[in-house]
């Protein structure tokens, strides 16, 4: 899968993808992410890519000329199946959705900025807007790196059977039973007698009854899916 990353900040996205399991995704060939500053783009000799707002109101504007000529740029290369922006007043993100990106060949995520992009891109340009939650960042850029590693550590290959992603919180709309490593007893607490008896279906069974336990307790709301799923 090829991720490319449109950005007036590429330095706050060097290291999110230089670590552990999206580094070694990278170098496998699994997954290409390519950033891209959108001061690159810009015709306007001091490289702006902002502007003031028509009418009334404060804050500047992402400028439509930048942000064409780079999406232009990378559709002149290859076809995307997604051009993403990411921005607070789009679709909340979530493990289904991150599934449902997993399957794609290319996508282009645009970091929103400033008090918003152009509309006309937003128009003619952007084919999904998503919110990484309800509260305001100050760009998309970790919106960006939040989409980008939760869709890379789906990708076939990149997780070994031990850490597979099928095992992760959310794919059944339940959370992970909780988990626990040596020593046995640590200043008396002790780990729960099931996981040291050796018997895969209790240990099964105890874990499944663990998730439901913990998502019916700390997230009501995913529970409500679970049952109605
Ligand atoms: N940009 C600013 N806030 C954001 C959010 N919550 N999700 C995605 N992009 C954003």
């Amino acid at each position: 899968m090829r991720i490319d990353i449109i950005t007036v900040l590429p330095d706050i996205l060097e290291s999110p993808f230089n670590h552990s399991i999206i580094k070694r995704a990278k170098e496998k060939g699994l997954a290409e992410i390519y950033i891209h500053n959108l001061r690159d783009y810009s015709e306007n000799k001091h490289h702006k890519v902002d502007d003031y707002s028509f009418g009334k109101g404060a804050g500047m504007v992402m400028a439509i000329q930048p942000i064409e000529k780079a999406i232009e740029t990378l559709k002149g290369e290859r076809d995307y199946d997604e051009i993403i922006f990411t921005t607070p007043d789009g679709k909340l993100f979530n493990q289904k959705a991150a599934n449902s990106l997993s399957l794609l060949e290319n996508i282009i995520i645009l970091c929103g900025h400033y008090k918003g992009i152009d509309q006309r891109i937003r128009d003619h340009y952007i084919t999904m807007e998503i919110s990484v939650g309800d509260y305001v960042l100050t760009g998309g850029e970790l919106a960006a790196a939040i989409i980008t590693d939760s869709v890379v550590r789906l990708l076939p290959g990149v997780l070994s059977d031990e850490t597979s992603a099928l095992t992760d919180s959310f794919q059944d709309n339940l959370l992970s039973p909780p988990v626990y490593t040596r020593p046995a007893e640590y200043k008396g607490m002790k780990v729960p007698d099931v996981l040291l008896s050796g018997n895969d279906k209790l240990v099964d069974d105890w874990k499944h009854d663990q998730a439901i336990e913990r998502t019916k307790k700390l997230r009501p709301d995913l529970y409500k899916k679970f049952l109605d799923d």
